[in-house]
């Protein structure tokens, strides 16, 4: 790729640039084709070119940040919000009400309803449940039998979101659907948002038809959900409750979209990603044993051989440690957007207020210039004494700033019990068929991942 121009333009406008148009562009995609066929070599290889460039998608242009430094002072600045290409389909199909698109007053409103359930000192309370759920996957998995990644993953993050914070019974036919309709719904968003030829979506061809069926099934899934609880007439101390009993700004209770699309938020949001990062774990674990082997000796120095449990997470720092190495190479969100709401700047180049900007943690958590061997799987450099050398914001899996995820301390305890509780059982291999190529959607994954646990 080769940077067609690099106009210093504007000097009166207090001295900033504009910046370079990254090339490669075609006529009518723009970049947009890049972004569909190699979208993590693209996005890897931007920072070559500045530290903001220019990508036209389709009739758009688009601002793409790729140093540490400024996707840390994007994410932290007042001057930008969530919108832009992502958020326009993801409002339009997830529903525009919820705590993950919603901006301003109401954000910060929704923001402070749902935070009490992910706080730190919340997260004990869901450690019998995650603890259960952990073992009670490793159990169902017996040696030599080979395992479905993607659907094995998908049932332990649906039932422990949903059994810790909506208290849901879960059966394991909805932790399926909702499985196969984030499939095809995330790969779908992608697309159109890469990909922004608005009506040609609406067209009766089968891949719009699929991917009707399964946005349809999602919202019926969470319809479900909150019909079952209003009709149970229960109210658990539960973040379900808290969303049921939420008051808007002006003190009235929340409609019943919003409460449908704080549902759907929580659902998406924290089933995907952790889905998707246990499947990496799993991956990475039957490609370097030898790590498996550390945490289970590591679980086995701290628990004396019983099964883990939720109070001992805290002392598992390798397992800690190989979970982030995890999310660093294999991160679930790879790819993040905000627009600016205002003319303003970064990193000395000019941006116009309504420019759309895209960064990608995946470039940042693999760029050379922020780690040693920056491809290699080392959960090790993530020791106190080697982490303190990585650049701020060159590892933010959960971002930072007002959308920041509210899931981390959850996310974290729960992937390192399931990473502990897999890996003192059985050793992984890859089994015939595996196909551990990555599926780029809104979340990445891996295709088709098959292992074959080796019991210990
Ligand atoms: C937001 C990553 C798990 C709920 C985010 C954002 C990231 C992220 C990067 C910020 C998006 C942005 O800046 O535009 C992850 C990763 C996870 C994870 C890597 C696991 C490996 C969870 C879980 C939940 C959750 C378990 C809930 C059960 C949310 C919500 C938001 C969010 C509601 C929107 C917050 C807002 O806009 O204020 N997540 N997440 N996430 N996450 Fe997570």
């Amino acid at each position: 790729m080769t940077v067609e121009s690099v106009r210093p333009e504007a000097p009166a406008a207090a001295g900033l640039r504009e910046p370079p148009l990254a090339g490669g562009g075609v006529p009518v995609l723009g970049h947009g084709w890049k972004l569909v066929r190699d979208p993590l070599a693209f996005m890897a290889r931007l920072r070559d070119h500045g530290d903001v460039v220019r990508l036209r998608l389709g009739p758009k242009t688009v601002y793409a940040v790729t140093t540490p430094a400024l996707t840390g002072a994007l994410a932290l600045s007042p001057d930008y919000i969530i919108s832009g290409p992502l958020w326009e389909s993801l409002e339009g199909l997830l529903g525009k009400e919820g705590v993950a698109t919603s901006n301003g007053p109401t954000h910060r409103r929704q923001r402070r309803t749902v935070q009490p359930a992910f706080r730190l000192d919340a997260i004990p309370a869901y450690g019998p449940i995650m603890e259960e759920e952990a073992h009670a996957l490793a159990e169902r998995w017996s040696s030599g039998r080979t395992v479905d990644c993607t659907f094995e993953a998908f049932r332990v993050a649906v039932r422990v979101t949903a059994r810790c914070l909506l208290r849901g019974r879960f059966i394991d036919e909805r932790a399926e659907r909702l499985c196969a309709a984030l499939t095809t719904v995330f790969c779908g968003m992608y697309r159109r948002m890469v990909v922004p030829l608005g009506p040609l979506y609406r067209l009766p061809l089968p891949a719009n038809r699929e991917f009707n069926r399964a946005l349809a099934d999602m919202h019926l899934l969470v319809d479900e959900i909150v019909a079952e609880r209003r009709a149970s007439g229960q109210k658990p101390n539960d973040l379900l409750t808290v969303l049921l009993e939420a008051k808007d700004d002006n003190g009235d209770p929340v409609g019943e979209q919003e409460i449908h699309d704080q549902v759907v938020a929580i659902l998406t949001a924290g089933s995907e990603t952790t889905a998707s990062t246990i499947m990496w774990l799993l991956e990475l674990l039957a490609a370097h044993p030898e790590h498996g082997d550390r945490v289970r000796d590591e679980a086995e120095a701290v628990t004396g051989g019983r099964p883990v449990a939720f109070e001992d997470v805290r002392r598992l720092a390798h397992t800690n440690n190989v979970v982030v190495e995890a999310m660093r190479l294999r991160p679930a969100v790879w790819i993040l957007t905000r627009r600016a709401v205002t003319d303003t700047e970064l990193g000395g180049y000019r941006i116009p207020a309504g420019a759309d900007i895209v960064y990608s943690p995946y470039a940042i958590q693999r760029d050379p210039k922020s780690y040693e061997r920056h491809l290699e799987f080392d959960p090790d450099r993530w020791r106190p004494e080697r982490a303190k050398d990585v650049p701020k914001y060159a590892m933010r899996p959960f971002s930072v700033g007002n959308r920041k995820c509210p899931g981390d301390h959850f996310s974290m305890a729960m992937l390192t019990l399931v990473t502990a509780a897999v890996a003192t059982r059985f050793r992984f291999e890859q089994a015939a068929g595996s196909d551990d190529t990555t599926r780029v959607g809104i979340t990445l994954r891996p295709n088709r991942l098959l292992v074959r646990p080796v019991a210990r």
